[in-house]
């Protein structure tokens, strides 16, 4: 059978990563999970203290960056220079400044290399923003994941309601939309479908609907 490549991109708290980390699973595929780098690096900068604005400075971060995306058996386990960074790079402070760091040339061109270095085999799912457009524009299959902010919102405010976290939703819905705006009007691989990439609006679909048409979709392509 064909080891496919398989991009899944599209707005914040979409759902994206619930459906690679399932389908991976399925065939048996690689995860990697391209914001949980965008991430790494955004926690280091803040504990470095730089103005995240300043390219040059935010590029030399990440110079030093070893990162690295193990999977395990219900996601991956994000390592920064040996330090393990699962946890604390979903933070608010993390969540609310990553798409400043996103937006430097010299970043993109950096993780791009490396991310692409985690496909070459094929048999990878990896989901982001840049995936179908720029990192793997060859992916035999381009999933374009699109919610309504209220339902975005909605969903990530349960999950940390369950998880125990304080959660504010009007304060989520603004934060998601803030992301969005920023993802989407940057300069260098803005969030966008690509033009080979289907769309599937999850609003009113659950988790298992998605995987569904998505294994539909890569039936076909196998
Ligand atoms: O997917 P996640 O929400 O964890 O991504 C965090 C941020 O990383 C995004 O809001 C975006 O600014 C950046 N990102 C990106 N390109 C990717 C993946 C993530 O710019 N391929």
């Amino acid at each position: 059978k064909k080891k496919l490549s398989i991009a899944i991109d599209g707005p914040a708290a979409a759902g994206k990563s619930t459906v690679a980390k399932i389908i991976a699973e399925h065939y048996s595929y690689i995860y990697i999970d391209t914001g949980a780098m965008y991430r790494a690096l955004t926690y280091k900068a803040l504990q470095e203290d730089i103005d995240l604005h300043d390219e040059e400075k935010v590029a030399n971060v990440l110079s030093r960056l070893n990162i690295e995306l193990h999977p395990t058996v219900d996601g991956q386990i994000v390592m920064v220079n040996d330090e393990n960074v699962t946890e604390i790079i979903r933070s608010n402070e993390v969540t609310n400044n990553v798409s400043i760091v996103a937006m430097h040339s010299q970043v993109r061109e950096e993780m791009l290399k490396r991310q692409r270095q985690f496909a070459t085999e094929g048999g990878v799912v990896m989901d982001g923003r840049d995936i179908g457009t720029h990192v793997l524009p060859d992916a035999e299959v381009k999933i374009f994941l699109k919610a309504s902010v209220e339902e975005r919102a909605n969903r990530r405010h349960q999950e940390n309601q369950k998880k125990g976290y304080s959660s504010d939703f009007e304060q989520l819905k603004q934060e998601i939309a803030n992301r969005d705006k920023l993802d989407s009007e940057r300069e260098i691989a803005p969030l966008k479908k690509a033009e080979d990439a289907i769309e599937i609006d999850t609003t009113a679909l659950s988790i298992l609907d998605v995987v569904k048409k998505i294994e539909d979709y890569i039936v076909e392509r196998l």
